[in-house]
């Protein structure tokens, strides 16, 4: 018995590899450092102190991913997190974002019905909520308003994956509608690497904070929420990641398709978040109030009533330790993983 781990050397992968083996689970990690580095995955054999098979795979073709079932008849799940996911990208350019992010899931399910793999979990995102009607954002809110290709790409495939699942009612499928996830394993070993400057809050912070950017802009302070800046459900990735260990266990009960929300229920706005950051690191962290970003929603932040309720998953972290496993993972790693 092994899980699959598509997208595995990533920021939310590699902490889910770690929390899997240490639940026990043996795994096989595939990954096409895209947009990633083995560092990530040594440094997961090191909090670990355990193996796994790798495989450098690109999961848009198909005998890359056939191979891999072919070595490893033990595969009886598949987490899958192999995906382009940067919003702004997305937008210049569409083609790519759906010819990748949607092949990737249509290739591994195409392999696994080959092979008789019949567990699958997905990274989605609340984003499939587009602009919610009202928050907190349960399962049932409508899905499929997307601001941009990105999120489309993760409703089209929750929408094949339903399918799916009406056409084979031996498939059981996870979809994991993940808030903001931040923070950093407490190690300080792995966390977030973005590429170049970063498009999401938190990493741009923490840039900030280790003296690699001058400034953090504020997007926006005439929304109507409390303080007039924008109001997320920002998720420590290890709680992230016990997530996923809760769904493979899930998926264990034959429930066929399944769905939940992974947050904390908490929203906070962005000066919140820099006001916690500059607790974290011990300084103050100056910004500027910029226009409002193209595309941003006032308020976001999820019901998670029905993972705490169906799978027994709720966050344990707050803010605080978000940002201090941020500020650990950047202080020690000011360059990532200098890949
Ligand atoms: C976006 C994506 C989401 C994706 C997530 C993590 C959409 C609509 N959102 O979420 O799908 O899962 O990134 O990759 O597709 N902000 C600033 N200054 C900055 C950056 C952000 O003020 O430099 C503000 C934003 O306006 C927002 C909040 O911080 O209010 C969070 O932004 P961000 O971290 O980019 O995440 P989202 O846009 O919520």
């Amino acid at each position: 018995m092994a899980i699959l781990v598509s997208g595995g050397a990533g920021y939310i992968g590699s902490h889910t590899c770690v929390e899997l083996l240490n639940a026990g689970y043996d795994i096989v990690v595939a990954d096409n450092y895209y947009n990633s580095c083995p560092t990530a995955l040594e440094r997961v054999k090191e909090i670990t102190g355990k193996d796994f098979r790798f495989y450098q795979a690109d999961m848009t073709r198909r005998g890359d991913v056939e191979k891999i079932f072919q070595d490893c008849p033990d595969i009886d799940a598949v987490i899958q997190f192999a995906a382009y996911k940067a919003v702004g990208e997305s937008c210049k350019k569409p083609i790519e974002y759906y010819s990748n992010n949607l092949n990737c899931t249509l290739n591994i399910l195409d392999v696994m019905r080959e092979f008789d793999c019949h567990n699958f979990v997905f990274s989605s995102s609340a984003t499939v909520y587009g602009d919610p009607e009202c928050v907190p954002i349960t399962e049932d809110s409508p899905v499929g308003r997307t601001t941009n290709p990105y999120g489309t790409t993760k409703a089209f495939t929750e929408r094949i994956l339903n399918d799916c699942c009406e056409a084979d009612p031996k498939l059981n499928v996870a979809l994991l509608r993940y808030f903001n996830p931040i923070g950093a394993h407490e190690s300080g070993l792995i966390g977030e690497d973005p590429n170049g400057i970063p498009n999401n809050l938190v990493p741009y912070i923490a840039k900030v904070a280790v003296g690699k950017l001058e400034k953090v802009h504020v997007f926006g302070n005439d929304y109507p929420t409390p303080d007039g800046t924008g109001v997320r459900d920002y998720i420590h990735v290890v709680d992230l990641a016990k997530g996923h260990v809760c769904a493979i266990r899930k998926l264990t009960q034959n429930p066929g398709l399944v769905i939940y929300n992974l947050g904390t229920g908490h929203g906070y706005s962005v000066l919140d978040v820099i006001h916690a950051f500059e607790k974290a690191c011990g300084k103050e962290l100056p910004y500027v109030i910029d226009p409002r970003r193209p595309g941003d929603i006032a308020e976001c932040w999820a019901d998670p009533g029905k993972a705490r309720t169906e799978l027994g998953w709720q966050a344990q972290y707050g803010i605080e330790d978000m940002c201090a496993h941020s500020w650990n993972w950047q202080s020690k790693n000011p360059d990532g993983y200098a890949k």
